[in-house]
């Protein structure tokens, strides 16, 4: 930040000044205090021109005063201080800091190119202007400005962790501070997903146990399964080849059945064949038998004819002597004799007819008993023929239930073929859609605790890389190494100028380690004084030394800030901080002072040292008078 002027209105012993603060080369502040006889410079203001600058940026004075303490006492009001500045990149900044003031009230505002660009609270606003200028109070006060002042921490009296946070300030370490808190809060982050990847492969974990577990139970079942099938397979088709060698079988009884029925029904129409015969000699027979009958029936004819006529014949021969009933004349036995010959001519008539049917009937008889030997074996033969259609009627009744019996297996057979086609459907449906299913969900679950691994391993290199960060942010690891890299430059300028100011009596050491009495180091930052002609420690040297020393200190930081890209200024302050020099540390320090001046743009020195005055080439005298402070620019 370059700075460009300072201003001031009832301002400490101030009514209203301006400085111009920008390529002053070497100026020398010096004090004319007109309003007491007593002082000649004290009192004068020269102070109070450096504390408005200091003011305008922090709020506060060297010696401590803030809030309305910095007003004007005469003025009671309208106290501001301000300061024109402007960044490497050109920007113009105005900041203005307001106490009881009529337009301003007690504010701080901050300009951008002419921009408000004030945060809301003053408390913002001084955070702002820390980090606008890059610099805090304590580094402001130990390097830029060598003043006056009880708010002052002097390096050389402050604690080590005071020295060393002075100079993480000014190493700008305290970003190391928020980026190991971003770290810590990333880590944080990754330790939670660390932990919920965790929870979530364990869950998985849980999850692929409990699928293998059913996947193990379904292809038990699945096996199990295709066993009983397979059991139950073996069960139906030895159960098919049983009857289908039934089948078989019973198709071959019944042709042997057929085969022998239809040699019983040849038997058999063999058989009725040779009843036939029997038949028609059975015919001849009841013919026959017709005729012998009906011969007998004329010969019983006969015979009844015979008797009546023989009984004509005797009634004749009876009724000689009687007379005729017709005419009445005696019956004598010539009157009948006509009539018994005619009778027993006729009976001989009848008898012989009678005679020639009874020859007839003989001989028929005689035919029908050679008929009947004919019908010998007829018998036989029927019962030969009822076997035999009792056997055919066997052999029927065989067929019919070997029929009946190959239709039942047939039956048996197409529903034990129904059964292992069932089976064989049943075979492929059972638990593969389960196992499949499973199989899948186990698959993905694995690709997922896959994808939860390497997200682990991720995470953790991640974590891992975070956790080196968090360590590096911290005092033991970027930092302690920037400290270390700083120390030996420190060490380096703080005994140049040590050399000039106080000859080569005293070394100046910073150190990042401390020896203990043991041999052992420690990390401890610290920095180690030694005069060879004079105490061991800092405290143990004069006011004159330590004056020098904390200057040697101070120019060794001011060219630490000076490397820094940020947080370096233009101007440097020097409040009475030559004055307690002899003539040779004044020669060294002017010496010093020119040499500066060729890198920093403005220093100013405030010193009663008259043996110092002589070597500036520009003057500017603060005099006071009548209560008021004035600059005057010789
Ligand atoms: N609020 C105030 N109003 C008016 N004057 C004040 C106020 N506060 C302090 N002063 C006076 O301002 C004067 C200037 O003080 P300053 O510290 O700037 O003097 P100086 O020139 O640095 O003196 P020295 O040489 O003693 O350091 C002093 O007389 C001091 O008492
Ligand atoms: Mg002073």
């Amino acid at each position: 930040m370059f700075l460009e002027s300072v201003e001031a209105e009832n301002f400490l012993s101030y009514k209203k000044f301006k400085m111009g603060l920008e390529d002053q080369g070497l100026v020398l502040i010096q004090g004319d205090n007109r309003d007491d006889p007593a002082y000649d410079s004290n009192g004068a203001g020269k102070s109070s021109s450096f504390e408005a600058i200091v003011h305008t940026i922090y709020g506060k004075t060297m010696r401590g005063l803030k809030g309305d303490d910095v007003i004007n006492l005469d003025a009671g009001k309208g106290c501001m201080t301000a300061l024109n500045c402007r960044d490497d990149s050109g920007a113009k900044y105005r900041v203005e800091r307001y106490r009881k003031h009529k337009t301003g009230k007690n504010n701080v505002f901050i300009y951008r190119n002419d921009e408000n660009i004030t945060p809301k609270s003053t408390k913002d606003a001084d955070k702002f202007l820390a980090e606008l200028f890059s610099i805090d109070f304590q580094t402001f006060t130990n390097s830029i400005i060598f003043g006056q002042g009880d708010e002052i921490a002097r390096f050389s009296t402050a604690s080590d962790s005071e020295k060393k946070d002075i100079l993480e300030k000014i190493l700008e370490m305290t970003v190391f501070k928020s980026a190991q808190e971003e770290a810590k809060a990333r880590l944080a982050e990754k330790a939670t997903a660390i932990s919920t990847n965790e929870r979530n492969t364990s869950q998985a974990l849980g999850l692929i146990d409990e699928y293998k577990s059913t996947l193990e139970k379904l292809r038990d079942s699945e096996r199990t399964h295709l066993a009983d099938i397979e059991e139950q397979m073996t069960l139906m088709k030895a159960q098919h080849d049983l009857h289908e060698s039934e089948s078989v079988k019973l198709a071959a009884q019944a042709t042997d059945y057929e085969t022998e029925a239809e040699k019983v029904e040849v038997k058999l129409s063999e058989v009725n064949e040779k009843l036939e015969k029997y038949k028609k000699v059975q015919e001849l027979i009841d013919r026959q038998n017709s005729i012998v009958t009906s011969s007998k029936v004329e010969i019983r004819h006969f015979n009844s004819e015979l008797v009546t006529l023989k009984d004509e014949v005797t009634k004749l021969k009876n009724g000689e002597g009687t007379n005729c009933p017709a005419c009445g004349q005696e019956v004598t036995a010539e009157t009948v004799k006509p009539s018994i010959d005619h009778t027993t001519a006729k009976m001989r008539e009848i008898m012989i007819k009678r005679k020639a049917t009874q020859e007839k009937l003989e001989k028929d008889e005689l035919i029908l008993d050679g008929l009947k030997k004919k019908l010998a074996g007829k018998d036989t033969l029927e019962q030969e023929k009822n076997d035999i259609v009792g056997e055919l009627s066997e052999l029927k009744a065989s067929i019919r239930v070997s029929d009946e019996k190959l239709r039942n297996i047939e039956s048996k057979k197409k529903t034990t073929l129904e059964l292992i086609e069932r089976l064989e459907k049943n075979r492929d449906k059972t638990y593969k859609p389960l196992i499949n299913e499973k199989e899948q969900q186990l698959a993905d679950k694995e690709k997922f605790v896959e994808e939860l691994t390497t997200q682990r391993r991720e995470l953790v290199k991640e974590a891992e890389l975070i956790e080196f960060w968090v360590s590096a942010y911290g005092n033991s690891g970027v930092k302690s190494y920037l400290l270390d890299s700083v120390t030996p430059y420190l060490t380096q300028r703080a005994n140049y100028y040590a050399g000039k100011l106080c000859g080569n009596t005293v070394e100046i050491i910073f150190s990042t380690q401390k020896q203990l009495k043991s041999g052992e180091t420690r990390d401890k930052f610290e920095v180690q004084i030694t005069n060879t002609v004079g105490g061991a420690s800092y405290l143990a040297n004069s006011t004159g030394e330590r004056r020098r020393i904390d200057l040697a200190i101070s120019l060794a930081l001011q060219d630490l800030v000076m490397t820094r890209s940020k947080g370096k200024l233009n101007v440097l302050l020097y409040d009475e901080a030559f004055d307690g020099l002899d003539a040779t540390g004044c020669e060294n320090l002017i010496q010093l002072l020119q040499e500066l001046s060729t890198r920093v743009g403005s220093i100013y020195v405030i010193t009663h040292n008259d043996a110092l005055k002589t070597f500036f080439d520009n003057q500017i005298t603060v005099v006071k008078e009548n209560g008021e402070t004035q600059l005057v620019v010789a």
